[in-house]
């Protein structure tokens, strides 16, 4: 222990040294740009124009769904192997790998969900320049050129996407190093690797064992080494590269595209910004401390899934590869002004706006799957059948988290809960940081500070409220701890390049890094959730996966050696992914410890592809600054456009404290995003809500009693989002993909299509300017119920207490509004419903219910209903006829926005469901200044049929 504090002395004194002075900024020394990154280096440096590949096309093969073709780089003569399928759904995938790699390539798995299903394609013409194919229907066709090589994804007569059109595909073949020993073990090795594999593969494919190539293979001519290719330093950092070069990279252009979205994470804005004049986005996942807003540096997630958009189509790019990636975006319109734009235009010289991507990877095989759209909505859905949608949480998950690191002990806990009721704030979660372990040993508790874990869960049990308890991947290496001596004889860490268990330091001083792509050893991590081995834990905690990018204080950029090994592998292949398979293990782990029951909760703040599947995700240690707080739009934004729909951002800031304008305008931002949790460093004064005088607890309260409101439409978009991936809080453009105005905005979003909000974000705001999209649109203020045209932009004064948010007419939205402790003492709480009239007089919505906590949902024991308005009828119809649930709710009142005022209103119901039904006349209440009906006591019950008719 004392020799781990000598070691880790520096870094605390760092720490501590930065949080005093308050001075915050990365230490972009600690991380790498391209050009400190040997590979990236080499990439970005070629020149368009250049492609030595070719296409061969005499070694097409076209089976049903299936084209292969060899490449041939004229310069080294190594060959590739194009792999070209058509998938269900409007979706080309293509992969390159090389034709025969001396070993294999890594190929990332349990990303996708199931083996993609095929549909068939067929050759159209070919020629000796190259060979048009048909992509069945929507006339889309994929042109192969031969020489260079170039593939092109046509819809009539328009390009949706050229691959390699720049040249810029570039596949460093795996290599012998000439000049050592391992050279003889490796080329030994290689020729019968080689042989073994020519065999295989040629037999898979069908192909007779002496088929002749009809283009005879030349010898490889073997290139000039470069410096980093067998090894590269970073500060004191040597990365080994036993391996040799294995990048990739490849260009696509995008006709027509101005505006590019996603790749998170990133500390930007949400459309993408071009990189010629400084790094391409980097995708590896780190822990960066204290980053910096507006740049393209890693962040602790990755997600390589880019979109496309123009008013015409929307379109994506699924990268599928796990090794640290970076992607360069160029423009020809970039810079360019409205008028200067115009200006080419009017002088003829203005060319097709054109965006431009690189994209290139550390090692791997290009396996890319191009998502064709054409709607936002359609590439949601194209994504969700590749990697899956959102995992479907517990309803109280979408309430409101308190953490902070540390809460002190367990009276702590419950002073802290009695605040809330004292305050008259409901609460759902507590949360539990590091310090409640025993010496930092996960699914262990501080004896003297959590002496009665049990106690403590069933005080929050018996409020109705849960809790949340901190379970990092990095393991301390101490014999007498059970999770190490287990992991270590099990031989379940991660290795280092020489062989034995790869260790390093985080918080617990000395650790392991268990193998979590090893899937006996995430079975193993699940068993640990059982109730019987974490001791101390019950059905009310649930878990929080930090640090699992993974951190390793003292290892290079923050993160493992890329050298270390996990089975053949090396870390390099696969870093990307690690934080994935935590939260994939730990979301099985609470899953199986109520016997397929209980719907999990995880937080993860390291992720991938597909992460949605196993929980939330928040964007790590942000700052208690306004540019932090307005960066939390676009930062989740992005994420729910690559599918990742459960994201927040720590509200209140992680570092630093803020003021007291700027936590109060934190949580009613933070009370419209997905997942709503404050959250504060350890050094930072205390900030529970009441903490900042009665105006400003009145001011907290009221922001987390909206969201509590609200929950009900919360529930039915995650609902939403499970079944189909579209995010739930989105960008403007999702829903009015052909309006130029909603391509750029960063400070506006929507919940579902309904809700739009424009939240507060800067410090002494006396007006926001909201744009409310939609030229046919209608926007209430759902606050005043004024009633607002769309395709403007509105200036709207504020004060502290305003939250600027819209409904849009034509939607129905159900609240519930009596104020609880937690969000399941509202199970049973009746339904109030907004119904927000369109020009038209019409509207629609839904409403979804079901236990709030299990998996069955799944088993259709849920209640979906319709609730429309039209011909001054509303009415509420069953969507899920086969699904069966009860519900105690009854509808205790409606509220029609923009309505004009009936003579009466009656009501047919069908209670009990099925008999003759009854009628009755309802009592209401007008509004002239407002146009608001207000319908009182209608009492029906939310899961049955009725309809209610104006007159
Ligand atoms: C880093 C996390 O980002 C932060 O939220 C947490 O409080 C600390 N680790 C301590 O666990």
């Amino acid at each position: 222990m004392a020799a781990f504090t000598d070691r880790m002395a520096p870094v605390l004194l760092l720490w501590l040294a930065v949080c005093l002075t308050g001075s915050l900024a990365v230490d972009r020394g600690n991380f790498k740009t391209c050009d400190q990154s040997a590979f990236c280096k080499r990439q970005r440096a070629l020149k368009p124009g250049e492609s030595p590949y070719r296409a061969l096309l005499e070694t097409m093969e076209l089976t049903n769904t299936r084209l292969t073709l060899q490449l041939k780089n004229d310069k080294n003569k190594v060959r590739l192997l194009l792999e070209l399928y058509r998938l269900q759904g409007n979706i080309t995938r293509v992969k390159i790998n090389e034709l025969k790699p001396l070993k294999p390539r890594y190929e990332v798995p349990d990303v996708l969900v199931r083996e993609p299903p095929t549909e068939p394609l067929s050759l159209l013409s070919r020629d000796e320049n190259g060979v048009v194919l048909s992509l069945g229907a929507e006339s889309q066709r994929v042109i192969v050129s031969a020489q260079p090589f170039r593939l092109d994804i046509m819809e009539g007569r328009d390009v949706l996407m050229s691959l390699n059109s720049r040249g810029l595909l570039a596949f460093e073949h795996l290599r012998i190093r000439k000049d050592t020993f391992s050279y003889l073990i490796t080329s030994a090795f290689a020729s019968v690797w080689n042989i073994v594999q020519s065999v295989f593969s040629r037999q898979a494919d069908g192909e007779p064992e002496d088929a002749n190539l009809d283009n005879e293979e030349e010898a490889v001519v073997s290139e000039k080494d470069e410096e980093g290719m067998w090894e590269e330093m970073f500060k004191s950092f040597s990365d080994s590269k036993p391996n040799g070069p294995s990048a990739i990279g490849l260009d696509f252009s995008l006709p027509g595209v101005e505006h590019v979205y996603g790749i998170p994470e990133h500390a930007d804005s949400l459309r993408l910004k071009t990189t010629e004049n400084g790094d391409p986005y980097r995708l590896y996942n780190l822990d960066v401390f204290q980053y910096e807003l507006h740049n393209p540096m890693a962040l602790y997630g990755s997600v390589p899934v880019m979109l496309a958009h123009n008013a015409q189509r929307t379109t994506g790019i699924f990268w599928l590869n796990a090794a640290e990636t970076w992607v360069d975006i160029s423009s020809n319109t970039a810079g360019k002004t409205v008028f200067g734009k115009m200006l080419d235009y009017v002088q003829g010289s203005s060319e097709i706006p054109q965006t431009d991507v690189h994209w290139i990877s550390e090692s791997g095989i290009i396996d890319v799957f191009i998502m064709l759209g054409p709607t936002p909505k359609d590439v949601f859905a194209q994504y969700a059948s590749l990697t899956g949608t959102q995992t479907f949480p517990p309803l109280a998950a979408l309430a409101y988290h308190q953490c902070r690191w540390n809460y002190n002990d367990q009276d702590d806990v419950q002073s802290v809960d009695e605040g809330f009721d004292e305050h008259d704030i409901p609460l759902d979660f507590i949360w539990l940081d590091i310090e409640h372990t025993d010496g930092k040993r996960y699914f262990t508790w501080d004896a003297n500070k959590f002496a009665t874990p049990k106690e403590m869960l069933q005080g929050r049990l018996d409020k109705k409220r849960k809790m949340v308890a901190i379970v990092d991947p990095h393991i301390k290496v101490d014999s007498s701890y059970k999770v190490h001596s287990e992991i270590q004889s099990q031989g379940y860490y991660t290795k280092k390049k020489e062989g034995g268990d790869y260790e390093g330091w985080c918080w617990p001083g000395n650790v392991g890094y268990p193998d979590f792509t090893r899937e006996d050893m995430r079975a193993w991590w699940a068993r640990m959730f059982a109730y019987d081995k974490y001791e101390g834990s019950m059905e009310n905690l649930y878990t929080w996966n930090d640090m699992n990018e993974p951190s390793v204080f003292n290892g290079p950029e923050v993160t493992m050696h890329k050298d270390a090994k996990h089975g053949d592998w090396e870390h390099r292949d696969l870093h990307n992914i690690y934080g994935f398979y935590v939260q994939m293990a730990t979301s099985e782990g609470l899953i199986q410890r109520s016997g397929g029951v209980e719907r999990p909760f995880v937080l993860t703040r390291a992720f991938f592809a597909g992460s949605q599947r196993y929980g939330a995700v928040w964007t790590g240690d942000n700052a208690a600054e306004w540019g932090h707080l307005k960066i939390s739009i676009p930062m989740c934004l992005s994420l729910g456009l690559v599918g990742i729909a459960f994201c927040g951002a720590d509200v209140g800031g992680f570092f630093k404290s803020p003021s007291s304008e700027l936590l109060v305008r934190w949580y009613q931002t933070g009370a419209y995003q997905p997942f709503f949790r404050a959250h504060a460093h350890l050094d930072t004064p205390r900030r529970e809500p009441w903490l900042f005088g009665p105006e400003n607890t009145a001011l907290i309260r009221e922001a987390v009693r909206q969201r509590y409101t609200l929950l009900p439409y919360w529930y039915q978009q995650f609902y939403h989002t499970y079944r189909t991936g579209h995010p739930v809080m989105r960008p403007l453009w999702v829903e009015y993909p052909q309006d130029p105005a909603t391509y750029a905005l960063d400070d506006a979003f929507l919940i579902g299509g309904d809700l739009l909000v424009h939240p507060v974000t800067e410090e002494g705001a006396t007006g926001v300017t909201a744009y409310l999209p939609g030229k046919e649109e209608v926007w209430f203020d759902v606050h005043t119920f004024q009633r607002h045209n769309g395709a403007q932009n509105l200036y709207i004064p504020v004060t502290m207490s305003s939250i600027p948010v819209f409904q849009r007419g034509g939607s129905i939205i159900p609240k519930k509004l009596r104020v609880r402790r937690s969000s399941t003492c509202m199970e049973h709480d009746p339904y109030t419903l907004y119904v927000a009239l369109s020009r038209q007089r019409a509207a629609e919505g839904e409403l979804y219910i079901d236990d709030g906590h299990t998996f069955n949902f799944e088993k259709k024991e849920f209640i979906h209903r319709r609730l429309s308005f039209a011909n001054n009828i509303l009415s509420s119809v069953n969507l899920a006829p086969d699904a069966q649930f009860s519900t105690r709710s009854f509808v205790e009142r409606i509220l029609i926005l923009g309505a004009s005022k009936p003579t009466k209103v009656t009501l047919k119901t069908a209670e009990p469901a099925f008999t003759d039904g009854k009628t009755s006349q309802l009592e209401f209440e007008f509004n002239s200044t407002t146009s608001v009906l207000t319908l009182r006591n209608p009492g029906m019950n939310a899961g049955t049929d009725w309809t209610m008719m104006l007159q």
